[in-house]
């Protein structure tokens, strides 16, 4: 009998249980062996439940249980997790997670940890939710240069931004929706400002270079500016508007980036809708792949913490080499210097336009004009407005 614990019993972590006690048959199979959840590790106590008294608050019963070989970290956060990560770590356990911002801050310092204790650490959860990304962009991606990565990262404003364009739903009515159906974060701030974005992007990024890109060298733009009028104007351009997570190579420069921006309504990555989260990884030898499921949600999230918990418990006491090195120079590049179309918005009106930027499309709606540039960098842009007096709305275009 393989024997787990679950750090952190909330809406993740009780998907963990469930999972394993639902497929309890088949992941023995698959294991070899029963995989049993001894202990629950959480500040409250869950009386009259069937796991009741599985519970524990003092981690260090689980640390000093030699019995226990996999733990799920499913506590969110950067403190309390990278503590009890790391003791884990040290004590021979493997450890499998959700948490991007703890892998997107001290990833490589983690897998180090794992590889010197001949542990595992696996975070299949931590993008994606239960689509499989990691292990397909490490193991079955193996022979390629990873060029690009664009995706539909964030679940929460995904979802967000669908109810914005189908239903006219104002942006509050919608975040409260997402976080009523457990989407969002507990603070939506990461969620709507692009920083739970930004933390997936890092860690693509290190997983496709092989170096640690920490999150604060990946720009990250939010939707809270986003109007209805933006939306308005990007329908009547043959466009909708997503919040994007991108990486790309380009000669020896390295970008990598989460902003809102127009997606042409023929392109894949503008029929994912709702909390459904997409990833497009475009390898040197393979072209492009997508990778499409639910980006978040107790479940899905929890079935891939869950398959992370029976890779490590197949391979207790093996570590699995993962390509992830700690740098302290970023290989990323500043994100203004980027060039793409953009999208702009201004009273200015189109005469103006067309005089200060090199305009391939242009749509009038409620008076206002909106323009698609030809692609040049923000740098570029940020000069080319200086004239105009009235710029509403500036966004990329994929
Ligand atoms: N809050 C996140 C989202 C959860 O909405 O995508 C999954 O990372």
């Amino acid at each position: 009998m393989a024997k787990a614990a679950i750090l952190g019993f909330g809406t993740v972590g009780s998907g963990v249980y469930e999972v394993i006690e639902k497929n309890f048959d088949s992941i023995a199979q698959r294991i070899g062996e029963p995989l049993e959840v001894k202990y629950i590790v959480d500040i409250r106590d869950f009386p009259g439940t069937p796991f009741a008294e599985k519970v524990i608050h003092d981690f260090s019963v689980v640390e000093n249980d030699p019995e226990v070989t996999v733990v799920a970290e499913v506590i969110g956060g950067a403190t309390i997790a990278y503590d009890y990560t790391k003791r884990a770590l040290k004590a021979g356990k493997s450890v499998a997670t959700s948490n991007k911002e703890l892998v997107a801050t001290h990833g490589a310092e983690l897998i180090a940890l794992a590889k010197e204790n001949h542990v595992n650490y696996m975070f299949e959860a931590s993008v994606g939710g239960g689509i499989p990304i990691i292990r397909p962009m490490q193991r079955c991606m193996a022979a390629n240069d990873i060029e690009e990565i664009s995706g539909i990262l964030n679940g929460t404003t995904n979802y967000i931004l669908t109810k914005m364009i189908h239903e006219n739903l104002p942006f509050e009515t919608a975040l409260q929706q997402a976080q009523e159906k457990g989407y969002a974060e507990k603070d939506p701030t990461a969620d709507v400002e692009g920083i739970d974005a930004q933390r997936k992007v890092a860690i693509l990024a290190s997983l496709a270079f092989g170096k640690h890109v920490y999150p604060d060298t990946v720009s990250a733009q939010g939707i809270t500016k986003i109007t209805l009028a933006d939306v308005e104007a990007a329908d009547a351009l043959g466009y909708v508007i997503k919040l994007i997570g991108h990486v790309k190579r380009e000669g020896e420069k390295t970008f990598a980036y989460v902003a809102p921006h127009l997606v042409s309504k023929n392109h894949m990555l503008a029929g994912v809708e709702d909390v459904f989260n997409a990833i497009m990884v475009k390898g040197n030898m393979v072209d492009e792949v997508m990778f499409y499921g639910k980006g978040a949600g107790k479940l899905p999230t929890a079935s891939a913490v869950v398959a992370d918990m029976i890779e490590c418990a197949k391979h207790a006491e093996r570590n699995i080499p993962l390509h992830w090195e700690d740098t302290k120079e970023t290989i990323i590049a500043p994100a203004q210097q980027f060039a793409s179309p953009w999208f702009v918005r201004s009273e200015d009106g189109e005469e103006a336009l067309r005089k200060a930027l090199p305009v391939q499309s242009v749509c009038q709606t409620d008076g206002v004009t909106a323009v698609i540039t030809q692609p040049m960098n923000e740098e570029q842009l940020t000069k080319a407005l200086r004239g105009l007096s009235h710029v509403m709305t500036r966004m990329r275009v994929l």
